[in-house]
């Protein structure tokens, strides 16, 4: 991607950016002239990143931040409260799946999916608005999925919070739209990352998989990054409320 530095003088922060779509949200950011907060359950994962992308000159901090326990988002806020006092661009990228069929699916298992996907989601969404209100035109990002909007065999708990991210989305941007504030969500198809590893190093899958993707390869960070890229900058300031598919076409098949 170029660099058109889009972000200038920004002040972002990613949650879940040691790895995978938001470590690259983070490098993009940062490379498009924000300062990043990379924050990140594996804390040192964040500080790792957070370290190369200072290494090659550019601006971000890292911090380790479980988003489904509120301690730790309130000392994330607070912090950037005491320091730069606003949030420009916000990303709830943090998530995880496990995977199992919904008929056998344990309490303990259904309450760690949701309490990273969206009750993290929320709690990010919540007590960041009042950082974000003060940017003046602040942009919160919800990472979805395209399994918000469809179902695949073991992923029926996950689909059930990337939904509820995907309305959340919609009625935030309606009630924080007085305050100057944008809110959208991403929604990814497959993308190469270490959560869908098991999906596609298995052959028959991933086969099935590219068959249904009419781009017929699977996504990158980048790919995604790209798009958060728009919903971050001020070139998408008339866009609150809308879902964007990053998936290859996958979910406007059949
Ligand atoms: P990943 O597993 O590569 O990275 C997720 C990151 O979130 C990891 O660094 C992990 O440590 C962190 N994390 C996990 N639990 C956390 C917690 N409680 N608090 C803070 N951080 C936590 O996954 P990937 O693929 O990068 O996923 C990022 C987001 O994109 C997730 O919300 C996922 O559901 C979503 N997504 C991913 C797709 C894909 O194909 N990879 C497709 C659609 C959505």
């Amino acid at each position: 991607m170029t660099d058109t530095r889009r972000l200038d003088g920004k002040i972002a922060v990613v949650t879940g950016a040691a790895a995978g779509i938001g470590l690259s949200i983070a490098g993009v950011f940062a490379r498009e002239g924000a300062h990043v907060y990379l924050t990140d359950i594996d804390g040192e994962g964040a500080q790792a990143g957070a370290a190369a992308l200072n290494e090659a000159g550019l601006a971000s901090s890292a911090m380790a931040v479980d988003v489904s326990k509120g301690q730790d988002v309130s000392a994330l806020f607070r912090d950037i409260g005491a320091g730069p006092g606003r949030i420009d661009v916000l990303v709830n990228n943090a998530g995880l799946n496990v995977r199992e069929d919904f008929r056998h699916l344990s309490d303990a298992d259904w309450v760690k999916i949701r309490e990273v996907n969206l009750d993290g989601v929320v709690r990010i969404a919540r007590d960041g608005f009042d950082l974000l209100k003060a940017s003046g035109k602040g942009s919160l990002i919800n990472v979805a999925s395209i399994m918000g909007h469809r179902g695949l065999r073991q992923l029926a708990g996950y689909s059930a919070t990337k939904g509820a991210v995907s309305a959340l989305t919609r009625a935030l941007a309606v009630e924080y739209a007085p305050f100057g504030i944008r809110v959208n969500a991403l929604a990814p198809g497959f993308i190469e990352t270490a959560l869908t590893d098991r999906f596609i190093r298995n052959p028959m899958i991933n086969k099935a998989l590219i068959d249904q993707t009419p781009l017929k390869r699977f996504g990158c960070g980048e790919d995604v990054a790209a798009a958060a890229l728009f919903f971050a900058s001020d070139e998408s300031g008339f866009v609150t409320g809308a879902e964007l598919a990053v998936d290859g076409g996958m979910s406007a098949g059949l």
